[in-house]
């Protein structure tokens, strides 16, 4: 009797729809007791689904998405992160970046971190050459100062610099490279002056030997960035930024693979014939290209969690040194 209640009970109770699975896993993290985290948890789950569904997401494609994060997850070491390769070529880092840093005309745009920057970058004085074991480039200086909101100098800030050399390769990604080349720490002097001594930047492609690299070549996107330095710009007082400038003739600045281009960050690279005397006091003898680029800072509002402390826990997790 009992047996056959519960039957008719079963029968009665409609099966479970792919709403009613949506609305049991808001509901068992809608205690969450953390607000932030419970908006974030509340709002992954909300647009997941949503995907999932919207796509009609196969069970087979649901597996092929496991096994691409799996191996990006391998792919990820000291040298390599396939994560935020694939943050990047998706735009989130951008829109994040977009969110985050929302700056006052006239302050010094930000643009993506990317996946090569290393913590130890040498000291340098002011024209030191980065690029000292860089035999192909063409000399460049970039110089400029740092300024406040007011354009005053900003005496004393850091900028930590890296680049590609002229093979296209950062460091960490050149077989025949021991340790750190192309990266360099420079200070302001008291007029907020800074002086780096490089070579031209190139364009190049992300690294595509991973799952990052298949994506792009599915959606018959290609894997170039246009030349750029990049810089993390930072000093007691003020916002930091991490931003690059980029040379104005590239021609992947309308399509960079990372869409990290703003007008603002393009930079002339002029070419010189002879050296300056200032040129030839740091050793250049033949052509060369000079940019020239300020950078704004804003005041800091609140102490912040930084770049470089994000970049120091994926060291501490072996995963970027
Ligand atoms: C870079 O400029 O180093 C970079 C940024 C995003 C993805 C890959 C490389
Ligand atoms: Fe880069």
């Amino acid at each position: 009797m009992a047996e056959s209640a519960a039957n008719a009970a079963n029968s009665a109770r409609r099966n479970k729809t792919e709403d009613d699975i949506t609305a049991e896993v808001l509901a068992r993290f809608s205690g969450t007791s953390d607000p932030r985290l419970r908006q974030i948890m509340l709002g992954l789950i909300n647009h997941l689904h949503a995907f999932v569904k919207e796509v009609q997401l196969t069970e087979a494609e649901w597996f092929q998405a496991i096994e691409i994060l799996t191996e990006a997850g391998k792919m990820c070491s000291d040298k390599r992160q396939e994560f935020i390769l694939f943050s990047d070529t998706l735009g989130v880092s951008m829109v994040v970046d977009l969110l985050d840093h929302r700056k006052p005309d006239g302050a010094t745009e930000s643009t993506v971190f990317g996946p090569f920057h290393r913590l130890g970058a040498p000291e340098m004085p002011a024209g030191g050459n980065i690029a000292s074991r860089d035999t192909t480039g063409l000399p460049t200086l970039v110089s400029g100062r740092v300024l406040d909101m007011d354009g005053k100098p900003v005496a004393g800030a850091v900028l930590d610099v890296w680049q590609t050399q002229s093979n296209g390769l950062y460091d960490s990604q050149d077989q025949d490279l021991d340790g750190l080349h192309m990266r360099g720490k420079f200070h302001t002097d008291a007029q907020g002056r800074y002086l780096i001594r490089t070579v031209r930047p190139v364009n190049y492609p992300i690294p595509s030997d991973g799952p990052v690299g298949r994506m792009l070549k599915a959606a018959g996107r290609h894997p170039w960035r246009p030349a750029h330095i990049h810089f993390v710009v930072s000093a007691e007082g003020y916002e930091p930024v991490t931003t690059h400038i980029f040379d104005r003739t590239d021609e992947y600045l309308q399509s960079d693979a990372v869409f990290a281009v703003k007008e603002s960050l393009v930079c002339d690279f002029a070419r010189h014939e002879t050296p300056d005397a200032e040129a030839a006091g740091l050793g250049i003898t033949g052509p060369y290209l000079r940019a020239q680029f300020d950078f704004r800072l804003t005041a800091a509002t609140s102490p912040q969690s930084t770049v470089m402390d994000a970049q120091r826990r994926l060291a501490a997790l072996g995963a970027v040194a």
